[in-house]
């Protein structure tokens, strides 16, 4: 924090807002005495609006940064693994080889859900979308834990933190199951937080599955690379719900609400969907058209960011992981040298490079999920699964400091005060 100020000329006045700057990154400039003024900010989108303070995640969008704890997400990717991840983004540091075990096994113990929670999914259509079923469920695990559920009690979040983390795998996989008909893995724990997780989703109980470690490593891969990532949509809806004192669980189903949209998690989905719709590389060209045509509501899907005006770090990541994959599989998917024709089509037409628009994280994992064996429908719930623990650690982090309820005001443009008029009258 510093002493800088802004000078705001508002009519007659002259107001002194203080300018508080980061350890890196844009400073912000303090509005909160404007309301008292008479007047309010105005930032649909909150696109130059800092909503908190924290220490968790930063990203420079024009340099294509992202960092967790301070630590870059490529040497993340490269060198560390899921859990560790989620270690570093709830408690600050790496821990050390005791730390790392303790956490390992504290998550392993807490794996399996409520028995009764399989009831829950009975009440769904086979054919509902996995994401419809991870709202409710999520949401309903705050009807079985409640010895979590204090969240002025420090033990008591950071339960509910470890249930969260731990469940998500066994949630998602339950939800692919029960589309199929197939009855619901137990989880194993002396496996990893990846490879439990694909045993959860292939396995039977009539067999022995074994894991590939290389679909492992992927899966891995890709659940550290959508860990966290500052205050996107999903995690603001978790820091608003939370600060009103909703429970943990009721929190994070809203975030899962969030996430699922086209524009935010369901892209993956959608891209999938694109590449599939567009076919053959002899259509790439169409398809930009009707992405760049102002009358055409088709967007490239995978592309495009509010905050990277450069390459996503994340893609970046993604991008080498899909070609290790595909190469260490042996398999040769035409949808990924569709992508690549897509990529280099896009980032060479003016359009996209005067709007810097460059593939988000989402423009490849879809091809790997696909290599993995997993449904498009559950790319999203996938998605949710890995950014459990950044909304966690982003709740638990407003929880632990001081906060208010979240209201944001608005600009009135609806009908003044008038008089109600009878039905007869009108
Ligand atoms: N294809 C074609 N044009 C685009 C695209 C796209 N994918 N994305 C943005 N534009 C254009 C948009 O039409 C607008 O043009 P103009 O200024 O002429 O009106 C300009 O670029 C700025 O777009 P915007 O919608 O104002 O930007 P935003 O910051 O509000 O939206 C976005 C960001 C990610 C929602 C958007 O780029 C998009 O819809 N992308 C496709 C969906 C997608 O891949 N989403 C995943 C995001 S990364 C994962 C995550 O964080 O969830």
């Amino acid at each position: 924090m510093t002493e800088k100020s802004a000078q705001l000329t508002l009519g007659e006045n002259t107001l002194d807002l203080p300018i508080y700057s980061g350890t890196i990154g844009p400073d912000v400039v303090d509005v909160g005495q404007l309301t008292a003024q008479g007047v309010f900010t105005y930032d649909p989108g909150f696109v130059s609006t800092a909503a908190c303070e924290s220490k968790i995640t930063y990203i420079d969008g024009g340099k294509g940064i992202l960092l967790h704890r301070g630590y870059p997400i490529d040497q993340l990717a490269d060198h560390s693994d899921y859990l560790e991840v989620c270690y570093l983004l709830l408690y600050g540091e790496l821990p050390n080889a005791a730390e790392k075990e303790k956490f390992e096994s504290t998550i392993n113990n807490h794996t399996m859900v409520h028995e009764q929670l399989r009831n829950f999914y009975q009440g769904f259509r086979r054919d509902a979308h996995p994401m419809a079923i991870m709202c409710g469920v999520v949401g309903a695990l705050s009807a079985f834990y409640h010895d979590s559920l204090e969240i002025s009690d420090e033990r008591h979040r950071e339960i509910a933190a470890f249930r969260l983390i731990a469940k998500m795998p066994t949630l998602a996989a339950m939800c692919y199951k029960y589309s199929l008909g197939q009855p619901f893995m137990y989880p194993k724990n002396d496996l990893s937080y990846s490879e439990n997780f694909l045993q959860m989703m292939f396995g039977v109980p009539c067999e022995e599955y074994e894991v590939n470690p290389i679909l492992a490593k992927a899966m891995d891969k890709i659940f550290i690379l959508h860990a966290d990532h500052e205050q996107n949509a999903s995690t603001s809806t978790v820091r608003l719900a939370g600060s009103s004192g909703a429970n943990p669980f009721a929190c994070i189903a809203a975030g899962i609400a969030a996430l699922w949209g086209p524009a935010h998690g369901g892209a993956n989905e959608a891209v999938l969907d694109m590449l599939t719709e567009i076919g053959d590389v002899s259509n790439v060209d169409k398809f930009v058209a009707k992405a760049k045509d102002k009358n055409d509501p088709f967007r490239l899907m995978g592309f495009g960011h509010r905050v990277y005006k450069n390459y996503d770090p994340r893609a970046k990541v993604m991008r080498e992981t899909c070609h290790e994959v595909l190469g260490e599989l042996g398999i040769k998917d035409p949808l990924l040298e569709l992508a690549m024709k897509l990529e280099d089509i896009a980032r060479s037409d003016s359009y996209f490079i005067e709007k810097n628009l460059y593939p988000n994280v989402d423009f490849y994992s879809g091809i790997i999920l696909k290599a993995i064996g997993i449904p498009t429908s559950m790319f999203t719930v996938i998605f949710a699964l890995a950014r459990t623990v950044g909304w966690v650690a982003h709740w638990h982090e407003m929880i632990s400091g001081s906060y208010r309820i979240g209201r944001p005001r608005q600009l009135y443009t609806g009908s003044p005060q008038r008089d109600f008029v009878p039905l007869d009258k009108r």
